[in-house]
């Protein structure tokens, strides 16, 4: 097989990026080790940036993510059993969307198939070749048989498990990299949400946080021991602890429901730099992971790929190579804003095993502060509704 781009992962960096070279007239191919099914039915991120959702409604994707999904305009931080607005909108001009990842990765994949683009699943033993000679092969096994797809440049796109970042040799790429004392426990509930906006809730028994899918669906995380087996958290459970995380000195109580799905998510922050080697430039979770405090990590996948696709646009039309040997560099700077945002938003909320109580209280003081303080408000809603 030959394509000019090889595009490995259909997570959302990698079905945007085929989305925007096919826009381009660019042909590629995507190669994903999972079905179909299984990646339109995965529960991630639920977080858009507003520079999210102008890419997705400026490149025709965005029809149904403008009619269900729900704009908000601000943001709740709880701690001490009060619950303090901070209003994004008010103090940026712009907003955050809330969205769930399989539904960009679902009105992705029709659009590559209705555009009649290749995207094989349920590939297996992927491996990339000929990087050190500027002659990218991609070889992987499908339906029974050995491929090789020869390309002009790789795309790896295939997130923190993949096999992309590994094809670098040895001493070419740094290591930025911290994990977090604690996991997220995450639940879809049958409950409508029972707040208008996000909730992030900082408490003695740990951080919480109330978020939602639709109007009849919520979607609530919270904070437990790093190696957390599920089984430990049977639903009861799951909701006295959201209770009491979430409790508010006026009575409020979280609205309850069947729970559809648990899962316990690992906290860590890395960065591997640079995000090109030669001619396979990396994208997504493949490069960077962020702690999810911060709402950042498909925010970012998403705008890397718009910096790789216009770079490889200008490649292709005018054999310009400047904005390819950028991207690394371009990308990092939106990156390491959004890893400092993401730990600052970790650190301020979670409960530390090692924590005396000092640093509680230091905590709490930020947390006044960045609520009652115009400056410090602005400075988290412009990273939370995203930089331009
Ligand atoms: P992925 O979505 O991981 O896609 C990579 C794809 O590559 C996958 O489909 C995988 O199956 C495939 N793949 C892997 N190996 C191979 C291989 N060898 N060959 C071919 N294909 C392969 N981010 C936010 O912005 N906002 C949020 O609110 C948010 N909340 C989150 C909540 C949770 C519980 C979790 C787990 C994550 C959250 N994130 C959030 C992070 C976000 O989900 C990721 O950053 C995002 O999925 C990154 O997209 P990606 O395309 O880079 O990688
Ligand atoms: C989510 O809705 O899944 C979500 C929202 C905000 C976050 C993380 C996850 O910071």
């Amino acid at each position: 097989m030959r394509t000019q781009v090889g595009i490995i992962g259909a997570g959302p960096a990698g079905l945007m990026l085929a989305h925007l070279l096919h826009l381009r007239g660019i042909s590629s191919v995507v190669l994903e080790i999972r079905s179909r099914d299984y990646i339109e039915h995965r529960l991630r991120a639920g977080v858009l940036e507003q520079g999210a959702v102008d890419l997705l409604v400026e490149s025709g994707v965005g029809d149904r993510l403008l009619r269900e999904g729900m704009v908000h305009e601000g943001v709740n931080l709880q701690f001490a059993g009060e619950r303090h607005r901070v209003p994004m909108t008010e103090l940026t001009g712009r907003a955050i969307t809330v969205y769930g990842q399989q539904e960009v990765v679902k009105d992705l994949v029709a659009a590559r198939l209705s555009a009649g683009e290749p995207i094989l699943f349920e590939v297996s033993d992927v491996r990339l070749h000929g990087l050190d000679v500027d002659e990218p092969v991609v070889a992987f096994r499908h339906e029974g048989r050995d491929v090789e797809l020869r390309c002009d440049v790789v795309a790896g796109c295939d997130g923190f498990h993949g096999v992309s970042r590994s094809a670098v040799p040895e001493g070419v790429l740094t290591t930025y990299e911290r994990t977090y004392p604690f996991a997220w426990l995450g639940i879809l509930a049958a409950a409508p949400p029972a707040t208008n906006e996000l909730v992030y809730c900082h408490s003695e028994r740990g951080f919480a946080l109330v978020s939602m899918r639709t109007p009849e669906l919520s979607r609530l995380y919270l904070q437990v021991p790093p190696d957390e087996n599920v089984a430990a958290w049977p639903d009861d459970r799951i909701w006295a602890e959201l209770q009491a995380r979430l409790a508010m000195a006026d009575g409020w109580r979280l609205t309850e429901g069947e729970v559809l799905e648990k899962g316990v998510t690992a906290m860590r922050s890395l960065v591997v730099e640079p995000m090109q080697w030669r001619r396979l430039f990396l994208a997504g979770d493949a490069v960077h992971i962020v702690p999810p405090t911060g709402a950042k990590g498909m925010n970012l996948a998403l705008a890397d790929v718009k910096v790789l696709g216009e770079a490889l646009a200008a490649w292709y039309a005018d054999g310009r190579d400047d904005l390819l040997a950028s991207y690394s560099d371009t990308c990092l700077r939106r990156v390491w804003r959004a890893q400092h945002f993401s730990w600052w938003m970790t650190s301020m909320l979670h409960r530390f095993p090692g924590h005396d109580p000092y640093e509680v209280k230091l905590q709490l003081s930020q947390l006044r502060y960045v609520t009652t303080s115009p400056a410090y408000a602005r400075s988290l809603a412009e990273n939370y509704v995203g930089i331009p």
